[in-house]
């Protein structure tokens, strides 16, 4: 099995593994929390070098404000129980996202991890919250133009390398493979830019149930895709 240098994973189904349960859809969050940390440490020893993950997206505010809440406060208790053991992992934590607007408390233990983690060489384990593709490539635009303003580069040195500098990725190689859990055939504005290449691999089970095992089976089916990149063989 090729090993993918970066996976990225749209951690879908929460909400309707709740329901199929009786459950509210923030125990379903929760349920998911612990599948997470599973999935990193699963990484790890596959020897993923980057791990990607959609927590929350700048679309997802439009929920509840008590399940928006519940996420958030999860969020805390995630960082506050893993960093230890992310850390002696030598795990580095990245955020991608507009995350100064989250919840204070939020915003403190993801402060708390980045500051921590930052000079840890493993696993590169990043989490995408407030993240929306359109809203970073728009960021990534206005970083370029100030570029031009301030007379750095002109309007035609803008390549692909300098307008991925005003990415949240900056410095990262695109997801080889992005794996959604919970059946949806779709994006959900996640990585726009740096999808382009990217296989994607769906599976109908939610993501309070997608285990290492099931990590296994989705990093095979990626094996088994013939990457092109527009060329031939
Ligand atoms: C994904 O699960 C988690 C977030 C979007 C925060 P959902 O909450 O979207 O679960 P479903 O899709 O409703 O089942
Ligand atoms: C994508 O799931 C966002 C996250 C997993 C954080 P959504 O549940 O928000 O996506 P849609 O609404 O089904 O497209
Ligand atoms: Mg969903």
């Amino acid at each position: 099995m090729t090993v993918p240098q970066h996976v990225a994973i749209i951690m879908d189904g929460n909400g309707r593994w709740a329901k199929e349960r009786g459950m509210a859809r923030v125990q379903g969050h929760n349920a998911g929390m612990k599948a997470l940390r599973e999935i990193v440490k699963h990484s790890d020893v596959l020897g993923v070098k980057y791990l990607t993950v959609y927590a929350f997206s700048t679309e997802n505010w439009k929920r509840p404000e008590d399940e928006v809440s519940g996420i958030f406060k999860l969020l805390v208790r995630y960082v506050k129980s893993e960093i230890r053991e992310l850390d002696e992992n030598n795990v580095r934590v990245r955020i991608l996202g507009d995350w100064s607007v989250i919840p204070e408390d939020s915003r403190k233990a993801v402060q708390t991890a980045l500051a921590r983690t930052e000079d840890n060489t493993g696993l590169v384990f990043s989490i995408a919250l407030n993240y929306g593709g359109r809203a970073e490539i728009l960021r990534a635009a206005r970083a370029a133009a100030e570029k031009v303003l301030s007379g750095e580069i002109g309007v035609g040195d803008i390549d692909e390398s300098i307008f991925s500098e005003g990415l949240y990725t900056y410095g990262m190689p695109d997801p080889d493979v992005i794996i959604r859990t919970g059946g949806e055939y779709r994006l959900s504005n996640f990585l726009t830019w740096q999808s382009a290449y990217s296989e994607l691999v769906v599976t109908p089970v939610y993501w309070p149930d997608f285990t290492p095992e099931e990590y296994d089976r989705a990093l095979e089916e990626f094996s088994s895709r013939d990457r092109r990149f527009g060329g031939i063989k």
